[in-house]
């Protein structure tokens, strides 16, 4: 994994809603092979706001046959990234940007002939439009139905590219708004996907059809009544997919809360791009990346909330327990990884490394 920044030109902007700006960038052919990405990830960028370094997560919403990078940012109310993004980024600007990745990937089969679930809410329509569109033209025989949630009409971020999508593949994709705030007088789609409304929605547009993979993008309470109501539903969970864009941040109360025992201080080795820092720890201190960053190390991270996996480690001696882990798959978690942002040290002596 490529944890370098590229500098890379924004070569076009266009906005998508009021409050949502798509942006394409230049990648040159030399890093075009290193760009390569599976519908569903993400790039992450790095600039300057206000004199402070602002590193933030986008998925992309171009699919890899569209030889494009694109990402569409929805403005927060007092964000920083995503207000710079829609107000003042510019074509020609240059943005410092990490090599796309990400677990939540769909990896099309041409002979597959499935029927995919996918929910999106808001901003969380990019990745979702990404694996819509490989689905699509990638497997001939699959089927789609997506549940994307909004405010209202105005907010459909796609809106005219989902319509093209749906009439083009008329009997392969069924396209669903539902809209909190706007009654189009159709009781079942004025709401929130929330628990009660998922299993209705399932009943009327599901039917009695499998559904042989799910893929949710939105909210964090969403993802998680959409994958109950799908469990309930008889979907098994490794089957259902999910990328969160952001989790309430957690507060550490006790340290070891597992085993209640006394704080230690742990020798860390952390080996990055061949090389080696070491520091000390206390079991009770700091992330072990943001100990990283103090000792020098250029330690590559993002969100620092758990639910990007762009400080991704592996643990290679020693033991260490995560706060959180929204992002990292249980095949990665028992092969060592972790998520070095939530990363505390649970034993004296650790070598962990960027490399592997
Ligand atoms: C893997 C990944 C992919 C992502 N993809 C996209 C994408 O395609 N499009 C997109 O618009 N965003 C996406 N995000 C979210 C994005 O990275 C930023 O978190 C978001 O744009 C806010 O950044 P900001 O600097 O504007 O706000 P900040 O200055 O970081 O935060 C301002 C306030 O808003 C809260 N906040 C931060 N993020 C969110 C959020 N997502 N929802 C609600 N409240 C929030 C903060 O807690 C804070 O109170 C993604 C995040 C991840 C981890
Ligand atoms: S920086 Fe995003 S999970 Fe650690």
């Amino acid at each position: 994994m490529s944890t370098n920044f590229h500098t890379l030109k924004v070569s076009e902007l266009q906005h998508e809603t009021e409050g949502c700006v798509s942006v394409a960038f230049e990648v040159p052919l030399a890093l075009q092979a290193e760009f390569q990405y599976s519908a569903g990830q993400y790039l992450t960028f790095k600039t300057i706001i206000d004199n402070e370094e602002v590193r933030r997560s986008y998925s992309l919403c171009s699919a890899p046959h569209e030889n494009n990078w694109r990402v569409a940012i929805k403005e927060i109310p007092d964000g920083k990234f995503s207000s710079f993004a829609n107000h003042q980024l510019q074509i020609g600007d240059s943005l410092q940007v990490m090599a796309p990745m990400g677990n939540f990937k769909f990896q099309p089969n041409s002979s597959a002939k499935q029927h995919y679930l996918l929910v999106g809410a808001g901003s969380g329509i990019t990745p979702i439009i990404s694996i819509l569109k490989t689905i699509l033209r990638e497997e001939p025989l699959s089927t789609v139905t997506l549940f994307y949630g909004n405010k209202g009409m105005n907010e459909i971020i796609f809106r005219e590219e989902l319509e093209a999508l749906k009439n083009k593949y008329l009997d392969r994709m069924n396209l669903v708004h539902i809209f909190s705030r706007e009654n189009i007088g159709v009781p079942l789609l004025k709401g929130r996907i929330d628990a009660a409304r998922i299993p209705l929605l399932l009943q009327a547009f599901v039917n009695n059809q499998t559904i042989d993979g799910a893929y949710i993008c939105g909210p964090q309470e969403m993802i998680l009544a959409v994958k109950d109501e799908l469990i309930a539903f008889g979907l098994a969970a490794n089957l259902i997919h999910f990328e969160l864009f952001h989790a309430a941040p957690v507060v550490r109360t006790n340290q070891n809360n597992e085993a209640k025992v006394a704080a230690f201080e742990s020798h860390i080795e952390l080996i990055m791009d061949g090389e080696v820092t070491d520091f000390y720890l206390s079991s009770e201190g700091p992330s072990i990346l943001d100990a990283a960053y103090k000792a020098g190390a250029d330690a590559p991270f993002a969100c620092k909330g758990g639910v990007c996996c762009t400080c991704k480690a592996k643990v290679l001696r020693g033991e260490v327990s995560m706060d959180v882990n929204y992002a990292l798959t249980q095949e990665e978690v028992e092969a060592g990884y972790v998520l070095t942002c939530q990363a505390h040290p649970k034993s004296s002596d650790i070598l962990i490394s960027f490399d592997d």
